[in-house]
């Protein structure tokens, strides 16, 4: 069991870059977000005092950059199955300008690890300036936008170094379903037993993503067959199409090879031309009720003569293997924290491909670690 409040101790603990510590400062960082989110004694999620009512809010309009945003997908997601709480959601350099027409008392949800990026908190003082309550998930709880908002859900994941974020996007997506569970009770689409179920779900969490470690042999092999190439497509469906996203954006980050993410249904409307055995295919395809249809995507892919890579659970795995060229099978979790634990392998992913490539991993070239101009 992860008790100890020791995430993001400075310095690189004896691993090759920060990005490596801080990957495997996973299943600490989830832990110590549950921690701040479940209480102990009755195992149910709680949120700090509401200057606003979850259970009659009429939508949620989700708003970051980069990985926050993709964990704002996750979010949306959630929110809207099992909250049944209807969400827009957009990059904050697009909601800033879009001046959409919101319900006053909407629940606006931004989300950054440094709460300083610019186009986050000039899209923070638009929604405000339309009477959209302001909560903010937040890893650095002393920014400009922690001040700004009425409330903040803190991500408990330390400082986080490496320019591309790790931990703090885990424990952004880990807010976020505690999040959904609180919205789900409080607009009566949630009932006990149900809540029980995906908070032991979280809770067997960072358990789980310790286990990805395990297979950091499988990993980097796939990596091997990734650094050779131009071009990667990354496939996900429902919520795994978010892991895609922040999975090409990671290789792109920090490995300079060109990655698109897709959602595995819309492949055959563009990206399916593409495909031959210079374009490996990443697809993260855990046992949730999408897995035949993705699969059956992969199959086109594969007929077509694409390589498959792909991360599955220990259920998917056999029908996965008979068809892909690398698999990495990762512990099978509730459906609910499949994309939080999936995200885990494609980051580290990227991560072994930036070392073969020998890329300045922590410091990728033209990017930042808070982007504080538009
Ligand atoms: C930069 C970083 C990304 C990060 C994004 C948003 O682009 O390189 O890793 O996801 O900013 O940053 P924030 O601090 O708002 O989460």
């Amino acid at each position: 069991q992860i008790t100890a409040l020791t995430a993001g101790s400075i310095g690189k603990d004896g691993y090759r870059h920060y990005m490596e510590k801080e990957l495997h400062e996973h299943p600490l960082v989830i832990g110590q977000t549950l921690q701040r989110m479940i209480d102990p004694a009755t195992r149910k999620v709680t949120l700090p005092d509401l200057p606003f009512d979850l259970a009659t809010v009429p939508r949620a309009v989700i708003t970051a950059c980069g990985s926050a945003f993709y964990a704002g997908m996750v979010g949306r997601y959630w929110l809207e199955e099992i909250a049944r709480l209807p969400v827009d959601i957009d990059v904050a350099s697009e909601m800033r300008y879009r001046n959409p027409p919101l319900t006053p008392g909407s629940l606006g949800l931004l989300i950054s690890q440094s709460g300083e990026t610019a186009d986050t908190l000039a899209a923070l003082r638009s929604l405000r300036a339309d009477a959209i309550h302001i909560l903010s998930v937040l890893n650095v709880e002393h920014s400009t936008m922690a001040r700004e908002s009425d409330v903040i859900l803190g991500t408990v994941a330390g400082p986080e170094i490496s320019v591309a974020s790790t931990k703090a996007f885990t424990a952004q997506l880990t807010i976020l379903a505690c999040l959904t569970i609180a919205t789900a009770r409080a607009r009566g689409k949630l009932d006990p037993l149900g809540e029980e179920e995906l908070v032991a779900a979280l809770m067997d969490l960072p358990s789980r993503a310790a286990e990805v470690f395990n297979q950091g042999a499988a990993i980097r092999q796939m990596a091997s067959i990734v650094a050779e190439a131009r071009d990667v497509l990354y496939l996900g469906r429902g919520s795994m199409f978010p892991v895609a996203m922040e999975g090409a954006l990671k290789l792109k980050e920090i490995s300079y090879i060109h990655a698109e993410a897709y959602a595995a249904g819309e492949m055959k409307h563009g990206p399916i031309s593409l495909i031959d055995r210079t374009v490996p295919i990443v697809a993260s395809v855990p046992s949730t009720p999408l897995f035949d249809k993705t699969l059956s995507n992969l199959q086109e892919a594969k007929a077509r003569g694409g390589r498959l890579l792909v991360f599955t659970d220990t259920e998917g795995a056999e029908r996965v293997s008979a068809i892909a060229e690398q698999v990495v099978v990762l512990p099978r979790v509730h459906d609910f924290v499949a994309p939080i634990l999936q995200t885990i392998p494609v980051q580290m992913l990227a991560y072994e491909v930036a070392v073969l490539k020998g890329t300045d991993v922590d410091q990728p070239r033209n990017l930042a670690k808070s982007v504080t101009v538009e």
